[in-house]
């Protein structure tokens, strides 16, 4: 069994502390996705966790084993890096083959299992190649290939498909999913597309500034974001967020900046008379109505066919997003009047930046 716990991991550059205390339990098996702005720590917190980094304070478990002090060849991981890392005189066959040879393993032993895991994902035919002579999505097969062979508790992922075009990203995106099914290991990936957290991760871990802000199911992430930052990163386009103070006459109006009033949900949320709020409103949970209670003027239209986004500003300048099913027309400059779904609406204290949901 290879879970891995983070107790209290802390990671200085001389006088700045890059990680402060993470905690994280990572379950046997489980795909885990560190998502975060470039910079968070995600590249730094992965290489502690394989050795490559030593670690300033706290502890890293794998299995069952305290392994801070055990260099990163005796962790039993594997690494797959966004720039590949393949040798480049050597052949695909030589680059499967060198870790196990590395380790003594028995040459037939390495041949079936060279041929074994290029057959698993589709790189047979490319043995006798050269790196150079491989498309980017074949290198980063192999890639992924030389760590598969190695057989190890853990795969560490560091944004490997961020050289990819976009429509490979997305075939390798389900290429890593299914080789995640069938191999059963944990795996923990880097990103910092949260489309890519959304869809590959059984967990993700949202880091920012070197802090974990919120662990869990991305659903629940989704639904129940802990605070504006995670509100604001996961899901796509952004949640709108509108800023003002609840009514000191009823706890069920938010008085936006500028005047305008949009009524907030009755309850599910913890909000106080007079405190200063943060109402969040996906696109997709906004909707144009006539008695809306917001004036927002058009900035521009995006019309895919099967759904149209509008963008445009509140009285108080707000940005605003809507998104909607169909084909919605609006002129620019415009002024629409709209209403955010209460029921779908998420609260967030101002100041704190915390979710004010009651449970
Ligand atoms: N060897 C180093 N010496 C000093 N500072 C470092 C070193 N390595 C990383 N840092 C700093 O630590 C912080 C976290 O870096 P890290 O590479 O982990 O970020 P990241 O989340 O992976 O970003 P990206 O998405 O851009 O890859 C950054 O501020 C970075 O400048
Ligand atoms: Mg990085």
């Amino acid at each position: 069994m290879a879970r891995v716990e983070l107790k209290q991991v802390r990671k200085s550059f001389g006088s700045a502390e890059v990680i402060k205390g993470i905690d994280l339990d990572i379950a046997h098996g489980e795909f885990c996705v560190f998502v975060g702005p470039s910079g968070c720590g995600k590249s730094t917190l992965l290489r502690m966790i394989s050795g490559l980094e030593p670690i300033s304070g706290g502890d890293i478990v794998i299995g069952d084993e305290v392994v801070n002090d055990i260099p990163a060849a005796d962790r039993g991981l594997a690494m797959v890096f966004q720039s590949y890392a393949l040798y480049p005189h050597m052949t695909v066959r030589q680059n499967l083959s060198f870790g196990l040879e590395n380790i003594n393993t028995p040459r037939a032993e390495i041949d079936a299992k060279v041929e074994e895991v290029a057959k698993m994902l589709q790189i047979d035919m490319l043995l006798a190649r050269r790196p150079k002579d491989l498309s980017g999505g074949q290198r980063q097969r192999v890639a992924i290939g030389r760590a598969v062979v190695r057989e190890p508790r853990v795969f560490l992922f560091d944004e490997p498909l961020s050289n990819l075009d976009a429509e490979l990203r997305v075939d390798m995106r389900s290429e890593i999913t299914a080789l995640h099914r069938r191999l059963e290991n944990t795996m923990i990936y880097v990103t910092h597309d949260q489309v890519e957290a959304m869809t590959m991760a059984d967990k993700i871990a949202v880091l920012r500034l070197g802090a974990l802000e919120q662990f869990g199911r991305p659903l629940d992430l989704y639904n129940r974001p802990r605070n504006l930052f995670v509100a604001g990163f996961i899901g796509s386009p952004k949640m709108n967020f509108l800023a003002g103070r609840v009514s000191t006459q009823d706890a069920r109006l938010l008085e936006l900046e500028g005047g305008e009033t949009v009524p907030l949900p009755a309850d599910g949320f913890a909000q106080r008379p007079g405190e200063a709020v943060t109402l969040g409103v996906r696109p997709n949970h906004m909707t144009m109505a006539e008695d809306g209670p917001a004036g927002m003027t058009v900035r521009s239209v995006e019309q895919l066919g099967g759904e149209s986004y509008i963008y445009g500003t509140l009285a108080n300048g707000t940005a605003l997003t809507l998104h909607l099913p169909g084909q919605i027309g609006a002129t620019i400059g415009e002024t629409l009047r709209v209403a955010p779904k209460t029921e779908e609406v998420h609260l967030f204290d101002t100041d704190t930046g915390l979710s004010l949901r009651r449970d």
